[in-house]
Order: C-alpha cells, then sequence, then structure tokens
C-alpha cells in the first residue's frame, strides 16, 4: 500500500527530477494475454493521453480492449477531481460497477488518474470500496501491468498512489483515439498553486522533458503519417523552467515548427509566462496554428489576486490585445469561474465587462467548486449555489453570443480544415480549422487525413458548415 498524503502533495522541493524508461516485463504475459480491458476516462486531453498510455501498455501485453465495461475482465476509471461533479460521476460508475461485479466475481476493477491520487478518495476507497482490485496514481502509469497481474492472482485491494513531486517515464507506448492529430506531453504537473485548483497535488511538481525527446517523438509522428500535434502541459509556457538549460517554450515551439508538420498547437497557456519571443514565433510560422486557449478564469483584480493567478485585469488586456494585434486572425479561447468565495455582484460584473470587450471565440464556463486541501477551500463564501447558477447563465448567454458572431465573420470566408472523420450526419466529413472551429463538409472517405480549403455557407454557435473548394 502507498496512500496518497495531502501533506507530502503540498511539498515542493529542489530534488531532482529522474528521466527513468519504461520497459515491458514479459513475465506478465502469460497471465494477461487474451484477457479482456475496458477503460473509461474523464477529465482533461492529460488524462486522455494517458488512457492511451493505458490502453497500449495493456495491449502490449496481449490483452483486448472492448467497448461495453460488461464484458470486460478488468475495468479502470481513468478519473478527475476537478471539480465536484467529476467526483460524483466516478463514484455513480462505481456503484453500477460493483453490482455487477456481484455477479461476475472474477472481474479486476481499478481507479486510475488524479481523483487516486487524492487522500480523502484513497481513504474512501480503503473503508467503503474494499471490493474493489486496485488504486493506481498519476505517478504509477508505468507500473499498470505490474497491478493488474498481482489484481488478477489476488483480489485484495492494493493502492499504488503515493504522492511524490514525480519523474519523467519515457518510451511508453502509446494507442492513439485519432490517425492525424497526437497529444505530445512536453510537461507534467504545475507549481502555480492557483488557490482554487487541485491539480498541483494530483500530478505533482512541474517537470518539462528533454527537448530531444518532444523532437524525436514529433518526428516520429510525421513518419507514421500524423498531420497535428498538441503540445501538452497544464502551463505550457513555464516549459523548461524547471532545466534550467536555456531552453523555453519560444525555443522549442520554433523547433517543433521546423520539424515540418503540417500543424502545432499548445495547451494550456497561463497568462503569467507568455513570453513575447512566444508570440513572435507565432506569428512567424505559418504551421503554428492562430488559436490560443488563454484562461482568464475572473475579470475583476480582486478575485485573480485570491485565486493566485499573478495578473491583474489590465495585464490580461494588455496580453490579449497583444496577441490580437500580432497575431493575423488569431481566435482567442478562455476558462471562467463564477462564483468565487465572496465574489460580489459587481465584481463577476467584472467578468461580464471583461468579455464583452474581448469577445471570446470560446469559453468554458464553470461554478467555483470546493476541492479538500486547497487554500479556497477554506475561504468564507456568502454567495448562494442559486446566485452562482445565475451568474453562469447570464455570463454563458453572453459568452454564447460572441461565439456565434466570431463563427458568423467566416461566412463567406474559405478556411483550412484538417479532416478527420465521417460527420453524423450521412455523405458529409467533419474536422477542425486552423482556428479550432469545428467544420462540417459535404464529402466522402477520400477526404479524410487531408487539409483542405473550405468556403464556409453558414455559422452556428458550436460550428461551421461549409463546401469543399480544393
Ligand atoms: N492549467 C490550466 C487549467 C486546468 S483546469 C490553466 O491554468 O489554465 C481547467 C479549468 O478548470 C481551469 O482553467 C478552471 O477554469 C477550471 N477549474 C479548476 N479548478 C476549479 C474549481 N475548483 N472549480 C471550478 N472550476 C475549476
Ligand atoms: Fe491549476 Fe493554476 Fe496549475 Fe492551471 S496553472 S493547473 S489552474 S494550479
Ligand atoms: Fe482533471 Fe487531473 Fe486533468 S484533475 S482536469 S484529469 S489534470
Amino acid at each position: 500500500m502507498n496512500m496518497p498524503s495531502l501533506k507530502e502533495a503540498k511539498k515542493r522541493t529542489d530534488k531532482r527530477v529522474e528521466t527513468k524508461t519504461y520497459k515491458k516485463e514479459n513475465k506478465y504475459q502469460e497471465l494477461l494475454k487474451n484477457k479482456t480491458f475496458y477503460i473509461k476516462t474523464y477529465g482533461c486531453q492529460m488524462n486522455e493521453h494517458d488512457s492511451e498510455n493505458m490502453i497500449a501498455i495493456l495491449k502490449e501485453y496481449g490483452m483486448k480492449e472492448v467497448k461495453d465495461y460488461e464484458d470486460a475482465d478488468l475495468i479502470m476509471l481513468n478519473t478527475c477531481s476537478i471539480r465536484e461533479n467529476a467526483h460524483n460521476k466516478v463514484f455513480g460508475m462505481l456503484g453500477r460497477i460493483k453490482h455487477l461485479k456481484g455477479i461476475k466475481k472474477d472481474i479486476v476493477v481499478g481507479l486510475a488518474g488524479c481523483m487516486a491520487q487524492e487522500e480523502v478518495v484513497a481513504n474512501e476507497i480503503l473503508n467503503k470500496y474494499k471490493w474493489m482490485d486496485f488504486v493506481l496514481g498519476t505517478h504509477n502509469i508505468h507500473n499498470l501491468a505490474e497491478i493488474v497481474y498481482d489484481s488478477f492472482k489476488d483480489r485484495k485491494l492494493k493502492i499504488e498512489a503515493q504522492s511524490i513531486e514525480g519523474d519523467i517515464i519515457e518510451n511508453m507506448p502509446a494507442d492513439r483515439q485519432n490517425k492525424y492529430k497526437a497529444y505530445v506531453n512536453i510537461m507534467y504537473g504545475c507549481d502555480k498553486f492557483c488557490t482554487y485548483c487541485i491539480v498541483p497535488y494530483t500530478r505533482g511538481k512541474q517537470r518539462s522533458r528533454n527537448k530531444d525527446d518532444i523532437i524525436k517523438e514529433v518526428k516520429d509522428l510525421i513518419k507514421e503519417g500524423y498531420k497535428e500535434v498538441t503540445l501538452l502541459g497544464q502551463n505550457v509556457n513555464a516549459y523548461g523552467k524547471d532545466r534550467n538549460d536555456n531552453y523555453n517554450m519560444a525555443n522549442l515551439l520554433e523547433d517543433v515548427a521546423k520539424t515540418g508538420i503540417d500543424r502545432v498547437r499548445f495547451m494550456t497557456s497561463h497568462p503569467w509566462d507568455f513570453t513575447d519571443d512566444m508570440i513572435d514565433i507565432i506569428a512567424k510560422y505559418h504551421n503554428i496554428m492562430p488559436s490560443i486557449h488563454l484562461p482568464v478564469q475572473s475579470g475583476n483584480t480582486r478575485i485573480l489576486k485570491l485565486m493566485g493567478r499573478r495578473y491583474t485585469k489590465e495585464e490580461y488586456l494588455d496580453l490579449f490585445y497583444k496577441l490580437k494585434d500580432r497575431i493575423p486572425k488569431v481566435a482567442i479561447s478562455t476558462d471562467i469561474i463564477v462564483g468565487f468565495p465572496n465574489e460580489t455582484e459587481e465584481e463577476f460584473n467584472d467578468t461580464l465587462e471583461l468579455v464583452n470587450k474581448c469577445k471570446f471565440d470560446l469559453a468554458y464556463t464553470f461554478i467555483f467548486s470546493k476541492r479538500v486541501g486547497t487554500p479556497a477551500e477554506k475561504m468564507k463564501d456568502n454567495v448562494t449555489l442559486e446566485e452562482k447558477e445565475q451568474r453562469l447563465y447570464k455570463l454563458n448567454e453572453l459568452v454564447n453570443k460572441y461565439a456565434l458572431e466570431n463563427n458568423k465573420k467566416l461566412e463567406g470566408e474559405i478556411v483550412e480544415v484538417l479532416v478527420e472523420a465521417l460527420s453524423d450526419k450521412e455523405g458529409f466529413v467533419m474536422g477542425y480549422s486552423d482556428t479550432n472551429k469545428l467544420v462540417n463538409l459535404k464529402g466522402e472517405e477520400d477526404l479524410i487525413g487531408k487539409i483542405v480549403k473550405v468556403k464556409i455557407l453558414e455559422a452556428k454557435t458550436w460550428s461551421l458548415n461549409g463546401e469543399y473548394v480544393e
């Protein structure tokens, strides 16, 4: 048993990060081969990519993926802790799985991902979910085969989710869900400690991968036919700051662009670390997409300060306008939290005012959710849930209005789309534009995997309809 500890998770030391190499262990193969598995993924792109690693590891041992959890020998939930409702969904699903395990005693059930790293969750599982087989933390993904093997051998609950600052594991296989677009981790963890956020505790300290490993991964993806990479991290603009080798995000963006891959994206950008050099590089290389996710969280400086975001409303706006000014046709999206503890009506109105100024292409909006162990958990809050819901509703109306307005501007324009799949509607295909807008167009399978020019005919709030030009 290696239980997570909130106290340990909060620690940051200058202990050096080790880069380790994943290796397959043949001794697990015999027992695991031909067993079936089902993985359900919650949360962000990081978690999706972790699932791609886990799926590939299990397949390497001869296991087979099934689409329905009721058909699986191994059921695994790759979980997210970011908000209360993510939690609730997982516990709801565990209820259904418990029922199944009552009927099919031989199945193995495991929980991985960010919830596995929460002390409160691990304790709850230890006390009330003894029927489960394992809990595997975010620092232990490379040990998946071992814990699954042990679980099939003896069905005692095992918890491997110690809170450590974390290492970097290279060479893990990935079974990518998309054939044309790939996620590439460039860093792990986060040291920003925004006061509402649980990620620094569930993912450990900020660790940037070696640039040569990243570039090699991108070059290999090109050879495999990939057209687009998204460089992933909680705070990608801070890439390299933990390495002291004078190589930063601007350098990395440039080197990735120079590999010649058709499209480069990156997320998420924290405004604090966005440098002028980065802006120059994004503007200079046509294969770095003009699409930036730049979470603002609030339009009020007092709230931003309480959130620990390290910028004022004015500083955010300066950066926003600079990006708009220097990167032709850039689309900017954001994240916003309403109902932070004691947020007043006026402070919320500042957020609306900022949205009115920025007219974001897209905004993900959330009601503040109290996370155990974060500083914001202890903050007094006199705003009722009803009030918070009303604010969210009002904000969404505004955000949707601007999403549609931005899309409308594209009517009649020609945009480049990487077609990635058949659309739900028969005779149509779908893909994303350079500015990351979902585009549906008439077309057949032969367009899939190609970057084509599309004339936009009709704009909706969440998507565009267009016709193939060339
Ligand atoms: N690293 C990214 C964000 C990752 S979490 C960044 O700093 O921008 C994605 C989004 O979830 C955040 O931007 C924030 O808007 C939201 N979020 C995080 N913690 C939250 C909480 N406790 N309650 C509500 N929303 C939260
Ligand atoms: Fe959370 Fe802030 Fe880190 Fe983003 S930068 S993951 S919001 S602590
Ligand atoms: Fe959720 Fe963990 Fe991602 S908390 S948002 S899965 S980093």
